[in-house]
């Protein structure tokens, strides 16, 4: 008897695996068989998590925090999440507007998924990161991308906004600092999209994660903390992942209005109970060891704005490559367009023939572009941006 195979479900079939992880796993793999790849792929500190934060860890794991937590994250945990919002940015927020989710980016998806319907709209500012689009479409919604080129320092700007709205959109995502440009959007800038989204009744989802990551005195904007009206309709996405090297810990925070933490609680609970126990406790050292965790932050952000400027004026001076100089996170993102070349066949060739692994511009949705993660050590970056120039000069040949 045959039997025709048992088809995958429309998720499934739609789903794009990450490329950026991708594009890592490639390089880390062509080193493990002997080469010698210089790695701009990946989009985590090459530090490790602090000791205090580790040693938390380990005496909850020691002392029998084994066992289930509350679904939305152990109380003391969202007691001080809900603390540093007034202390960083004068929002008053309560404990129960906390959930604490295994990772930032299943907050931003439990996000998408409390607010989102099936064919429901939400608007994308591209180069946007790469798993926004994934989580619209699997909530059944449909990712409406605008792009922001570096015309407008990559950033969308109100009038791109106002364009893309339908009576069908519910949401739109804001993410400053950016993944993967860097891009900060200043307090005007945003207040200018929030006006739009009040006047068109939309959620935000406002992806926060690299709001301690910037340089040149830059600072990054709470949107939740604009006004009353930002503050009502505004779904902060944050973490640990990036700002403590704890991107294995997989522990993110979600803050919203009441009936979305609620909502967002309700589905995680049926989705993945519980962040890991003992490493929530690793994560609320973090918050409380407030004089440690600053030290380690510094010495984290000294390297990355170092690399960051020196990455930039190199790139500068490559026949062919220009690149804004980002404020924040830890990508530059230099246009490529002038080679003629589509920007994976780019890289690609990057890969084989120059030994330099970086992600298209096009996983973002931007063609024409790379994306540098500059979280990687400076012997690496200077060999890589070496390698890069000489197949740039290779290509113009
Ligand atoms: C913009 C942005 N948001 C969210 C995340 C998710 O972070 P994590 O799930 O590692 O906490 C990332 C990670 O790459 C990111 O770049």
């Amino acid at each position: 008897m045959s039997s025709s195979p048992l088809p995958l479900s429309t998720w499934a079939l739609n789903v794009s695996p990450s490329p950026t992880l991708a594009v890592d796993a490639k390089a880390k793999a062509l080193q493990a068989a002997g080469d010698d790849v210089c790695g701009f792929a990946a989009g985590e500190p090459d530090f490790d998590t602090p000791q205090h934060i580790k040693d938390a860890c380990i005496a909850a794991l020691q002392g029998g925090k084994t066992k289930y937590a509350p679904t939305p994250g152990i109380e003391p945990l969202r007691v001080a999440v809900a603390e540093r919002y007034m202390a960083d940015y004068g929002l008053k927020v309560l404990p129960s507007q906390v959930v604490v989710s295994p990772g930032g980016k299943f907050s931003c998806y439990l996000g998408v998924l409390a607010t989102c319907s099936p064919g429901d709209e939400v608007i994308v500012p591209a180069p946007f990161w790469v798993s926004y689009p994934e989580m619209v479409k699997l909530a059944g919604a449909v990712p409406k991308l605008v792009l922001a080129d570096d015309r407008t320092g990559f950033k969308l700007t109100p009038a791109q906004l106002e364009a893309a709205i339908t009576p069908k959109t519910k949401l739109v995502i804001l993410n400053s600092p950016s993944n993967p440009t860097g891009a900060i959007y200043t307090r005007a800038e945003l207040a200018a999209l929030v006006d739009i989204a009040v006047k068109h009744n939309l959620y935000i989802l406002a992806d926060e994660m690299y709001e301690h990551l910037v340089y040149d005195g830059a600072h990054a904007t709470c949107i939740a903390a604009l006004s009353k009206e930002a503050e009502a309709r505004t779904i902060i996405v944050a973490g640990f992942s990036k700002t403590y090297a704890m991107t294995g810990w997989r522990i993110g925070t979600l803050v919203a209005p009441p009936p979305i933490a609620k909502a967002v609680s309700e589905l995680q609970s049926q989705m993945s109970s519980n962040v890991t126990t003992f490493a929530q406790y690793g994560a609320l050292a973090a918050l409380k060891e407030k004089e440690k965790t600053q030290a380690a932050l510094k010495e984290m952000l000294v390297a990355f704005d170092r690399r960051r400027k020196f990455l930039h004026a190199e790139l500068n001076k490559i026949p062919g490559i220009t690149c804004l100089l980002a404020e924040g996170a830890f990508y530059l993102f230099p246009n490529i367009s002038s080679f003629g070349l589509k920007d994976v066949d780019f890289c690609s060739r990057l890969l084989d023939t120059g030994k330099v692994a970086a992600v298209p511009g096009s996983a973002f949705g931007a063609e024409g572009y790379l994306r540098l993660s500059y979280a990687t050590s400076d012997e690496i970056i200077k060999k890589g941006v070496e390698r890069l120039a000489r197949f740039c000069a290779s290509l113009k040949k």
